[in-house]
């Protein structure tokens, strides 16, 4: 099977990155390694026990070598996978017009995350995991992914807070969560379709802003903070969602870069979430030589040494590799440090059925004939659709059927490729906002006008001429991965360029504007808002490879908009009034507040807007008043597992259209209390459920679970309390309904935070 692998891969003239050991008839064939009887850390002890100390540091990187005469190939643990098989060193797309040129490419998270569609993103990312795995097949990925970036999205200017699901924690943690379910084939399986890593870990979500440089930032932290807000998706992903691997990040937490931090790697992954010896940490690449950057240690033998002993198993880099013998002659690591770090990673590649025959392993038979499947194509468009977020509509959409023509302007018109964002890989095909216009039946010219970034108004007059000869206008622009990126944040939260001016004038031309604003990080709408004849605003993040075409079924009517923003939308003031490196919440003389938890300023819209085509009524169903502390917390003890995960209540919500079309609706909860210390955040999201299709005179019913977690409150040493007292709960964005209820009973801990080294 191999030898006929190999020889197909020589005649199509590519190279194989990846082959799978020969458990038949290889060197380890007869061994423990093989023997899928075994546990994982049995036969990964077997197979590291052979291993001589260079064959050892041959393995630590990246990009492992292997072991030639035990038969063990090469393996890159480094390949990526954030919305659809990613471009990145450990995958290879073939040459165009082959098999294996493409990969489905899904929208980006920030995207995927305004669904507030739980089951959306477990079925997405069930596509890439096969995806993966018909890559794989060939040898043209690993099984390893460097996904998901889970840093919430704290401060608008962070160039990667595209690749993450938004500012809330309590979010955040239900899409990971989803995510990795479906990325690793299950909670826990026993075989793994993929392995996720959750990235960065921890509190890193600076690139490099006014000099303060990633490699070299150290971030301040409080413990309340980091427990509540900086490492709840971690949690999730770790304790909840098993994931079979995280990185530690380039940035140092309070005072110790995070790859050689063993209270984090340590105490609160290891020890505290049970992260076990199945699992392993890889740096974020380079991150151990950034010790040096840090001044953390003197040279590359002591950097290697400090990350490989606190923990960190895998470095992405070569530090790992040029250094350990070092290490190990000056005796600052023994041979069983690297043994572990090495069992750990293999463990993992045994849970993937990699030591696995072909023939009893299930994923070995997904091929290219399950890439980009019409139910594949069908699901990236509809994650599109249903990301898709209205902030403001005058009345003008979904367009009346007299529009006939629009003028598609705007550097976003044509994005094809733009439509990806970043960590993307090569789409099957990209339909642009014209080329969708054109595909509905509308008459449509296209005109850029101006650029991303450009002060030149030469485009101007051919756009406004445009603009009059149409029936609409559709503005197609916002910031892109030009002005938002890896290695760099931005400075101003304002519509880059002279796009504004543009808009502004377009709008006096009188006609029905449509303004689709694209991006990551949000830019201030203000203006647009307060315009009259700025029509409709549409948020798009990057909605991948069905971009336009869901854009177009929005703005033809064929479906209603229920995205909801998951990321406060600042004034552009905001960036003036707090320094990206502080990495505090709450509001205070020197920080308006960070997130629509604790920002004190009005925003100029809000997290979790998000308009459709019609109206709802909501109404809570039998929903108590007042619940016994005690009595919840001996349910939720005698229910077993994780304390914070216990059920609070689950509310009822009968959602009523009451309205002309269908559209899908996102029920967000929120609670708000002044029970417990100070500061009380304005709110917190408790629970959000996505129905679908609700018809017009519709009712449906709703389910918001709430946990205990979401009830507690956490003080300042990062532990959670219930406590008695007077709390409400909010629904939707603006409120549309609120109840009260009771806690009662004396305060209970729920949780214990361990507690930093003092
Ligand atoms: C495989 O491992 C199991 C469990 O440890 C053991 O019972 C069995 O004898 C092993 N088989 C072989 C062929 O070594
Ligand atoms: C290290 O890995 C490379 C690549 O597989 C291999 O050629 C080399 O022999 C390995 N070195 C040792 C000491 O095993
Ligand atoms: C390994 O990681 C390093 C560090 O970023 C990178 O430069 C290199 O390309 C990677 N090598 C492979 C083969 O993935
Ligand atoms: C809005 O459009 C009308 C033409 O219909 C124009 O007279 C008016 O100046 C425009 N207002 C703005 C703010 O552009």
């Amino acid at each position: 099977m191999l030898a006929t692998l190999l020889l197909c891969s020589a005649l199509a003239g590519m190279t194989n990155a990846y082959a799978f050991p020969d458990c038949v008839n290889g060197p380890l064939a007869k061994t423990l390694v093989c023997n899928t009887s075994a546990s994982p850390t049995a036969r990964a002890k077997a197979l590291i026990s052979m291993f001589t100390t260079a064959e050892l540091i041959n393995n630590t990187d990246n990009a492992s070598g292997g072991v030639p005469r035990l038969g063990l190939p090469a393996y890159n643990w480094w390949s990526e996978a954030l919305h659809g098989v990613a471009s990145s060193p450990g995958v290879t797309f073939a040459p165009k017009g082959q098999d294996f040129s493409f990969a489905t490419s899904f929208p980006g998270p920030i995207l995927m995350s305004a669904a507030f569609d739980d089951e959306l993103i477990k079925e997405v990312a069930t596509v890439i995991s096969t995806e993966a795995r018909a890559f794989n097949n060939v040898g043209r990925a690993g099984l390893d992914f460097f996904t998901p970036n889970i840093n919430p999205f704290r401060d608008p200017r962070w160039g990667r807070g595209q690749e993450t699901p938004g500012e809330d924690p309590f979010h955040v943690s239900q899409y990971v969560f989803n995510l990795i379910d479906g990325l690793q084939g299950g909670i826990d399986p026993e075989m793994f379709k993929v392995a996720a890593d959750c990235k960065h870990f921890a509190g890193y979500d600076i690139e490099n802003w006014q000099g303060n440089d990633r490699t070299s930032f150290n971030a301040i932290i409080s413990t309340q903070d980091l427990s509540s807000y900086y490492l709840p998706p971690f949690q999730s992903c770790v304790r909840d969602a098993h994931v079979a691997s995280v990185m530690c990040s380039y940035n140092a937490v309070n005072g110790i870069p995070s790859c050689a931090d063993t209270y984090l790697l340590q105490t609160i992954l290891r020890d505290y979430w049970g992260f076990n010896n199945e699992r392993w940490v890889t740096s974020d690449c380079d991150a151990i030589a950034n010790f040096i950057d840090h001044k953390f240690s003197p040279d590359l033998p002591h950097a290697a040494a400090t990350g490989l002993k606190a923990g960190t198993d895998v470095d992405c880099g070569s530090t790992f590799g040029n250094n350990l013998q070092q290490a190990l002659d000056m005796s600052l690591v023994t041979k069983a440090d690297i043994q572990t770090a090495l069992e750990r990673q293999y463990a993992s590649l045994i849970r993937l059925g990699y030591f696995n025959p072909a023939a009893s392993q299930p994923y070995r038979q997904i091929s290219w004939n399950d890439v980009n499947t019409p139910a594949a194509q069908s699901l990236a468009h509809t994650a599109a659709v249903e990301g898709l977020t209205l902030l403001k509509n005058t009345g003008a959409l979904p367009f009346s059927k007299s529009i006939k023509s629009l003028a598609l302007i705007g550097p976003w018109a044509d994005a094809t490729t733009q439509m990806q964002g970043n960590y993307e890989g090569i789409a099957p095909f990209l339909i642009s906002p014209f080329a969708a216009a054109q595909a509905a039946g509308f008459e449509t010219t296209l005109t850029a006008g101006t650029g991303i970034n450009s002060n030149d108004d030469s485009g101007f007059a051919a756009a406004i001429a445009a603009a009059r000869a149409a029936d609409a206008v559709v503005f197609a622009g916002g910031i892109d991965n030009s002005i938002e990126a890896e290695g760099r944040d931005r400075d101003t939260i304002v519509w880059p360029g002279n796009q504004l001016d543009l808009i502004s004038q377009l709008a006096a031309v009188g006609k029905p504007l449509v303004v689709l604003q694209f991006g990551g990080g949000q830019v201030d709408d203000a203006a647009l808002k307060s315009n009259p004849n700025v029509s409709a605003i549409l948020h798009g993040g990057y909605p991948g490879q069905q971009g336009g075409t869901a854009v177009m079924d929005v703005l033809s009517g064929k479906v209603s908009p229920a995205g909801r923003l998951p990321v406060t939308q600042y004034p552009a003031s905001y960036v003036d009034a707090v320094p990206m490196t502080d990495m505090s919440l709450a509001s205070s003389s020197s920080n308006p507040g960070r997130t629509y938890k604790w920002y004190t300023g009005t925003p100029t819209y809000e997290f979790g807007t998000g308009l459709s085509f019609t109206t709802f009524n909501l109404a809570l169903q039998g929903a108590k008043t007042s619940y016994s502390i005690q009595s919840l917390v001996s349910v939720g003890r005698a229910a077993g597992g994780p304390l914070d995960l216990a059920p609070f209540d689950t509310f009822n919500v009968a959602v009523h259209n009451t309205g002309k079309v269908a559209s899908d609706f996102v029920v967000l909860g929120f609670v708000k209390t002044t029970a417990g210390p100070a500061p009380f955040p304005n709110k917190e999201l408790v629970s959000y459920s996505r129905v679908k299709s609700v018809g017009a005179g519709q009712t449906v019913s709703a389910k918001l679970a709430v946990t205990l977690g979401s009830i507690a409150r956490v003080g300042e040493d990062g532990s959670a309390t219930l406590y008695p007292g007077e709390y409400t709960l909010l629904l939707d964005v603006p409120t549309g309904l609120t109840h009260s209820f009771r806690l009662t009973g004396t305060q209970e801990q729920i949780t214990h935070w361990p507690a930093p080294p003092s």
